[in-house]
């Protein structure tokens, strides 16, 4: 009798410590993980969204894709309507913009749906997700900032090419960039406007800047990313200016045609911005699934780079 209710105690003590007992398959195989994409604003975008379904794919992960063409209330209605239907084992949110988002965010704590946050930030408290996945955008202006002041001794007037505004990723570069040139009188932003990372808005924004201002008023472009720095390329040419030399280029993501571009001489240099984040994204899924505490950020790391041989060397 004493020996059955042992075995009784052990078997109820097993069935408390049971969720750790169904500890997920490393990689993630057989989840049904959410993915609420921005939408495909730039090449670096369709590279992410590419490189996430591929490591979904290699895993057994079963991803159900959304594309919100931009739209913060596209993103909240696909992630509502996964948890209304419960047919979700986790969302990975790359948000848009950095505001808005407590009320979704709560809605899956509720629904008992972990919630992982990729590439841009947002502000919402963060006890409603697990991590964030990303790199450090402040980071990545401030070397572009720095790169622009050896570049030019520390004097120059910018124009700036803003990623969308709200987001994360714009406020954060701008904050990096303007930090570092902050330590240096003789450079600042003469223009800011936004071209929302897209290659042709960035052309129409330079165009519109040097029919504005005198192009010898201009030393360098910093754009936010490499599509809209693209664009700016050609505005400059047929305004008849030699780019990344009489106006320096600097932007952000180390896209392939970024490259093509630094081969040609036409602009001067580029941060990267890995679009390899699905990995640990989908790692932290099945690590928060394990019962596993997160750090709230796991950074993903990029460097500045002015050549495709350098580039290359590193990866
Ligand atoms: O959030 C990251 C930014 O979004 C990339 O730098 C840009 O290309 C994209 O649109």
């Amino acid at each position: 009798m004493r020996h059955i209710k042992w075995m009784l105690v052990v078997v109820m003590l097993l069935a408390l410590v049971a969720p750790a007992a169904l500890a997920q398959d490393d990689g993630g195989a057989g989840l049904t993980i959410g993915f609420s994409q921005i939408g495909s604003e730039s090449a670096w975008r369709t590279s992410f969204t590419d490189a996430v379904q591929a490591e979904a794919e290699a895993r057994g992960i079963n991803l159900l894709f959304s594309d919100a063409q931009q739209e913060q209330e596209n993103q909240i209605a696909a992630m509502q309507a996964w948890i209304a239907q419960g047919d979700v084992d986790a969302i990975i949110l790359a948000p848009v913009v950095v505001s808005g988002w407590d009320v979704v965010l709560e809605e899956a704590r509720d629904a008992g749906i972990p919630v992982v946050i990729v590439d841009r930030n947002v502000d919402a408290d963060e006890s409603l997700y697990v991590t964030r996945v990303s790199s450090d955008f402040v980071h990545e202006g401030r070397l572009a900032a720095a790169w622009l002041v050896q570049a030019t001794s520390g004097q120059c007037n910018i124009v700036e090419l803003y990623g969308t505004v709200g987001s994360a990723a714009a406020e954060d570069r701008n904050d990096g960039f303007e930090e570092v040139i902050a330590l240096f009188p003789g450079m600042q932003i003469i223009r800011s406007e936004t071209g929302n990372f897209v290659r042709t808005e960035g052309k129409q924004v330079m165009e519109s800047i040097l029919s504005a201002e005198d192009p010898a008023n201009i030393c360098a472009v910093f754009a936010h990313n490499d599509d809209m720095a693209i664009g700016a390329v050609e505005a400059i040419k047929e305004a008849g200016l030699d780019p990344a030399e009489d106006i320096l280029i600097v932007s952000v993501d180390a896209i392939p045609d970024i490259f093509d571009s630094l081969d040609a001489g036409d602009v001067n240099a580029t941060v990267e911005l890995s679009p390899f984040m699905g990995g640990p994204a989908f790692d932290a899924v099945v690590a928060h699934l394990n019962g596993e505490e997160l750090p709230k950020w796991v950074p993903v790391a990029g460097k500045l780079y002015t050549s495709r041989e350098a580039y290359d060397a590193d990866h």
